[in-house]
């Protein structure tokens, strides 16, 4: 039996960890969840929010499925999702957004590939106070980093049967930051003759997203940009509560949605988990569990069909009859 690594967050974490974990159990498919927890609360206990033992789980087995953990704003420890990202070198964030059956959207057809570097840019968390009233971030881009996502993009979209890979910066004001992930996109791209290139400011592509985004293709961006837009394409195929993500290294990979912790609806029962079961069917796709990963898509996909949708998509289910509803199914 495979054993994976599961961190079941907090906030609504730990609900749609539940949905999802019984979910797969009632598809047949045996796995033994490694369960770690990491946030705040084991921040008091342990005395840190990732402690070593989440990292070593994770190194154990390779895989993991990730909730969301929440990040105190302004002050407190440092992001465990970036930190759990940078340790374990999950250079590629991975967000594929497509609108899926029977929810409804201002756009049909939208299929678009969000590919973030997520190493490095603003959230290398290099930052100082100057004085009382100014404070500085530093943008780190390195020609390694953005090369290897630039590879990253064109592989999937040769992988993926994808068309175009386009790049997303702002190299005209940023010209040495921007400027360097741009012209290393240049370069990987010749390697790649038989998938066409584009290139986008940051700003044109928001505008274009919500005028026409059916456009778009595979996005490769620098890692701010990537999480900006990322929930930008979350919103044209029906919110967070449906976008799904992956954060992808040479050794490991973890699966988590692009959404956070909804400190907001916590613990009422009312968390969509379907980002996570999303996450977590492509992460079957991943470790060659096709067929289960196509059973539970069909039965999430004809749940949707027949109408039955938690409230983020006008619906009346709870967390616990939509996972009823997606196992009857099955
Ligand atoms: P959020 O994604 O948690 O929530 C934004 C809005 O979307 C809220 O109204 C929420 O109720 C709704 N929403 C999100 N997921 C949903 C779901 N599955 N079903 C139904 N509605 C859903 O973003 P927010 O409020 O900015 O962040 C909350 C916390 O999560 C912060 O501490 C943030 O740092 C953390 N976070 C963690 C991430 C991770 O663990 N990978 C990613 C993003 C944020």
């Amino acid at each position: 039996m495979r054993t994976i690594t599961l961190i079941n967050g907090d906030g609504i974490g730990p609900e749609i960890s539940k949905s999802v974990v019984e979910i797969i159990a009632a598809s047949g498919l045996e796995i033994n969840w490694d369960l770690q927890t990491a946030g705040a609360d084991v921040a008091d206990k342990e005395g840190t929010p990732l402690p070593e033992r989440v990292l070593e789980s994770v190194k154990r087995n390779k895989i993991a499925l990730k909730a969301p953990v929440t990040t105190p704003i302004g002050k407190g420890f440092r992001s465990v999702n970036v930190q759990l990202r940078k340790s374990l070198d999950l250079y590629a964030n991975l967000r594929p957004c497509k609108n899926l059956p029977n929810v409804k959207t201002r756009f049909d057809n939208v299929d678009i590939v969000v590919v973030r570097e997520n190493t490095e840019d603003l959230y290398a968390g290099i930052e100082r106070q100057i004085d009382e009233d100014s404070a500085e971030s530093i943008k780190i881009i390195t020609r390694n980093a953005s090369e290897r996502i630039c590879r990253f993009a064109f592989d999937y979209a040769v992988k993926n049967g994808r068309k175009e890979v386009c790049c997303v910066t702002k190299a005209n004001i940023m010209k040495l930051s921007d400027g360097l992930f741009l012209d290393t996109y240049r370069n990987v791209a010749n390697d790649y003759p038989q998938i066409k290139q584009r290139e986008i400011l940051v700003d044109n592509l928001c505008m274009q997203l919500v005028q026409n985004p059916t456009q778009f293709d595979v996005l490769v961006l620098p890692n701010l940009y990537g999480d900006i837009v990322s929930d930008l394409c979350a919103g044209l195929i029906g919110g967070l509560g449906v976008a799904q993500g992956a954060n992808i290294g040479k050794e490991y990979a973890v699966f988590e949605p692009v959404h956070g912790s909804a400190p907001d609806i916590k613990g009422q029962n009312k968390a969509n988990p379907t980002a996570l079961l999303l996450s977590a069917i492509e992460m079957l796709r991943y470790i060659d569990e096709k067929g289960y990963a196509q059973k539970i898509e069909n039965a999430l996909f004809k749940t949707l069909t027949d109408g039955i949708f938690t409230a983020d998509l006008g619906g009346s289910a709870s967390t616990t009859e939509f996972t009823k509803a997606v196992i009857e199914r099955l």
